[in-house]
């Protein structure tokens, strides 16, 4: 039997209590599809490991999470450590050196779930955000001179390589012709920022040509809030840079009903090393602790790495138990307007799991 080997890293705040309900679901999943079996390895980095040792991750933590199939993560963050330390000592830092360079957000409305758009019940909404993950905005160059002093100065140079934007763009546009519709947006913000953003529009169209058959368009970033939110229905594959996507997605996020459902897999297309998978939220303290964390993202992130791993089928049958639960209002948890638990919502997982055909 084919055996994967999962590192679980919960991190911090709700993220080791979503990792857990998603841990005990795919070890369900896995015994409904008798196919394969999932061997998971905790590791405890992220906040408390920081207060302890001083680093969030050991040093050679990229190299030790190589030899796993793929990453299931929680979230980073803690209130009395400064976030870009948390962000770029755990999260930036595995996804960098493995080379996950494509952040791929789902978002449509699950059955049971109410968007807070008026005019959408459903199928309006149906998209997914690809995020370009290595470089831009995120790249981490840059830095401060005179600290303190009257003439500080302070730079975050958003760095574009060609083979970068290349890789990404090629990306969307693969996932654009394998979904029904074909349709690719690309999102820029090319009148404005007028070098690498100018450079990203041409190689737009310079790898549009190897898809004749998908249907792209451009779109303006501040434009594209707008459409989101009055016309999502035009919208289908979106890509767009780090720092563009990363905003646009939380917007996705909340318009299918709530953070708490929105999952996302940081890809390395080429294999060579593991992919992660993660809800988009972080780790909301205001709700630690409670048991009251809506595990649904963290289950919807676990279905994409099955598929990711080659088993679509326990995937797909992994969702059907979501939507099972969210479709039942009693199910839902305190962010989408119910009373239940991550406790309950997990165990009415795994049972429409075991039910399932
Ligand atoms: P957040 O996503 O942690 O929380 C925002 C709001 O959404 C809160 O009211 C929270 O209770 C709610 N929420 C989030 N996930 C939920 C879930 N599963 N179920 C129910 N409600 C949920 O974002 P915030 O407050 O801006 O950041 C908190 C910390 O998380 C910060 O330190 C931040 O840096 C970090 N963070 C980490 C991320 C990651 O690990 N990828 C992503 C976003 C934030
Ligand atoms: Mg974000």
């Amino acid at each position: 039997m084919k055996t994967y080997n999962i590192a679980a890293m919960g991190g911090d705040g709700i993220g080791p209590e979503v990792v857990d309900a998603a841990v005990e679901a795919l070890k369900v999943c896995a015994e409904r599809d008798g196919g394969f079996q999932l061997k998971f390895q905790d590791f405890d980095w992220g906040s408390d490991y920081y207060k302890k040792h001083g680093v969030m991750m050991p040093e050679d933590g990229a190299a030790q999470l190589r030899k796993f199939d793929a990453i299931l993560f929680g979230a980073v963050g803690a209130p009395d450590i400064p976030d870009h330390i948390t962000l770029w000592g755990l999260r930036l830092a595995i996804c960098q050196p493995l080379d996950q360079y494509a952040n791929v957000r789902p978002t449509r409305i699950l059955p049971g779930i109410t968007s807070p758009l008026r005019h959408v019940s459903g199928p309006e909404l149906d998209w997914v955000i690809v995020r370009e993950n290595s470089e831009g905005e995120y790249s981490g160059v840059g830095g401060r001179a005179h600290r303190g002093l009257p003439i500080e100065v302070a730079q975050d140079v958003s760095v574009m390589t060609r083979p970068g934007v290349q890789r990404i763009i090629r990306y969307a546009f693969k996932l654009a012709q394998s979904r029904p519709r074909k349709l690719l947006t690309v999102v820029t913000k090319s009148n404005a920022q007028r070098h690498a953003m100018v450079m990203w529009d041409e190689i737009a169209a310079e790898v549009a040509k190897e898809f004749p058959d998908v249907t792209w368009d451009k779109m303006l970033v501040d434009a594209m809030t707008m459409r989101m939110v009055m016309k999502p229905q035009t919208l289908d594959t979106i890509v767009a840079t780090n720092l563009h996507a990363d905003i646009l997605s939380d917007l996705a996020a909340a318009l299918a009903g709530s953070l708490g459902i929105a999952p996302t897999a940081n890809i390395n297309p080429e294999r060579d090393a593991p992919s992660m998978f993660e809800p988009i939220h972080g780790s909301a303290f205001d709700i630690t602790g409670k048991g009251v964390a809506n595990p649904v993202a963290t289950f919807w992130t676990a279905a994409m790495m099955l598929e990711h791993l080659g088993e679509k089928h326990a995937a797909d049958r992994l969702m059907k138990a979501v939507e099972r639960v969210t479709a039942d209002p009693k199910l839902h948890t305190p962010d989408l307007g119910g009373s239940a638990t991550t406790k309950q919502v997990t165990e009415a997982v795994c049972e429409a799991l075991r039910t399932a055909n």
